[in-house]
C-alpha cells in the first residue's frame, strides 16, 4: 500500500484526553495504533469517526510525535458524541485530507494569520510550522464573546513567539480590541505583511477578501463534506467548478470571492 491510498484508510486511534478549552470549545488528542505515514500540512483535515455516530471533518490543530489533537465546537450530534470519548476509547481517523495551505514561504517572510471563532482550530499546527520554517507569524484571532478565549500559549506551547492579537465583539476582554477584525485591519497596517491566510466564517472571509484584495489572502474554506475523498460531491463549490475536499481547503481570495458573495453570509 502506497502513502496515497494511506491516507483514505480508517485508522484507529486511542483517545489520550478529551479536555475543555475555552467555554465552547473542547481539544482531543489521539494516539494513532499504526504507524502514521504521511505528516499532516497545516490546514490539512481528517475525517474523524465517531462509532455508530457519524464521521465528521476536523482540521488538524497539531502533530507531534504521532500524536494528533483537533479543536472543536459542539454543533450537532456527531460533534455531541465525540465529547464522550474519553482516556483509552478507540475512535477512527482517515487523512491526512486536502491539499493544506500547500505554500511554503520564504525564511524571515512576515504572515498575518486573521481566525474568526472556531476558525482558530488549525492556527496552532500552522504557527508550528511556519515557525519552523523561520517564518515570522502574527495571529488576529476575533469571537463574538469574550468566554470563547482560551490562552493560546497554554495550550500550544509551540506557538510561543508570534504575536497574538484579541478582538471580541462583545469588548469584554481588556487586552484586546473591541470589535471585528474587520476594525483591527484598518490599526495594524497589513500592507507590510508578505502574506495573509484567514480562517472563519464567510461573512469574515468575504468582508477580508474586500478589505485586503490588494494581498490576494489565502482563505480556508468550509462546505459540506461528507466522504472526504472526491467521490460523493457533498463539497462542490459551484462557482470554483472544483471540490472543497480534494482541491481546498484553501483558496485564494481571487478564486472565491463569488462564491463567498454568492452564500448566505450568516453560517
Ligand atoms: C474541511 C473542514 C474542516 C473543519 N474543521 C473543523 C475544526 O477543526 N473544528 C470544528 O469545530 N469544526 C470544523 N469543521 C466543521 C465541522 O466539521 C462541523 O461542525 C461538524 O461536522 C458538525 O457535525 P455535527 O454532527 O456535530 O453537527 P450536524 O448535526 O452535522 O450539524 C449541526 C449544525 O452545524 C452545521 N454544520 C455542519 N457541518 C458544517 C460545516 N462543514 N460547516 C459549517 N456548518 C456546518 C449544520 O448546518 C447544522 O446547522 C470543519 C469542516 C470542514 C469542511
Ligand atoms: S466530501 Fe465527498 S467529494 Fe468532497
Amino acid at each position: 500500500m502506497n502513502c496515497m491510498s494511506s491516507r483514505y484508510t480508517l485508522k484507529p486511534v486511542r483517545v489520550v484526553c478529551n479536555i475543555v478549552i475555552g467555554n465552547d470549545k473542547k481539544l482531543i488528542e489521539v494516539k494513532p495504533l499504526l504507524y502514521l505515514r504521511e505528516r499532516p500540512q497545516p490546514l490539512n483535515f481528517f475525517m474523524i469517526w465517531i462509532p455508530r455516530i457519524d464521521e465528521i471533518p476536523l482540521s488538524i490543530a497539531d502533530f507531534d510525535e504521532g500524536r494528533l489533537r483537533f479543536l472543536y465546537k459542539v454543533k450537532g450530534d456527531g460533534t455531541m458524541a465525540l465529547t464522550k470519548h474519553c482516556k483509552d476509547m478507540i475512535i477512527g481517523i482517515k487523512g491526512p485530507l486536502g491539499k493544506g495551505i500547500g505554500i511554503k514561504p520564504a525564511p524571515n517572510t512576515r504572515w498575518l494569520v486573521v481566525a474568526g471563532g472556531i476558525g482558530i482550530a488549525p492556527i496552532p499546527y500552522l504557527i508550528r510550522t511556519y515557525k519552523n520554517y523561520g517564518i515570522n507569524v502574527d495571529l488576529l484571532w476575533g469571537v463574538k464573546t469574550a468566554d470563547e478565549i482560551f490562552n493560546i500559549y497554554e495550550f500550544f506551547p509551540d506557538t510561543k513567539g508570534s504575536k497574538t492579537i484579541i478582538v471580541t465583539e462583545d469588548c469584554r476582554y481588556e487586552n484586546g480590541y473591541c470589535g471585528t477584525v474587520i476594525d483591527v485591519l484598518k490599526h495594524i497596517e497589513p500592507k507590510n505583511y508578505d502574506g495573509v491566510i484567514a480562517v472563519g466564517p464567510k461573512g469574515m472571509l468575504k468582508a477580508i477578501c474586500l478589505e485586503l484584495h490588494k494581498l490576494n489572502p489565502y482563505i480556508g474554506l468550509e462546505t459540506l463534506v461528507k466522504c472526504g475523498m472526491g467521490i460523493c460531491g457533498s463539497c462542490y463549490v459551484k462557482a470554483l467548478d472544483k471540490l472543497l475536499c480534494t482541491d481546498g481547503p484553501v483558496f485564494r481570495c481571487s478564486e472565491v470571492l463569488e462564491h463567498l458573495k454568492a452564500s448566505d453570509t450568516n453560517c
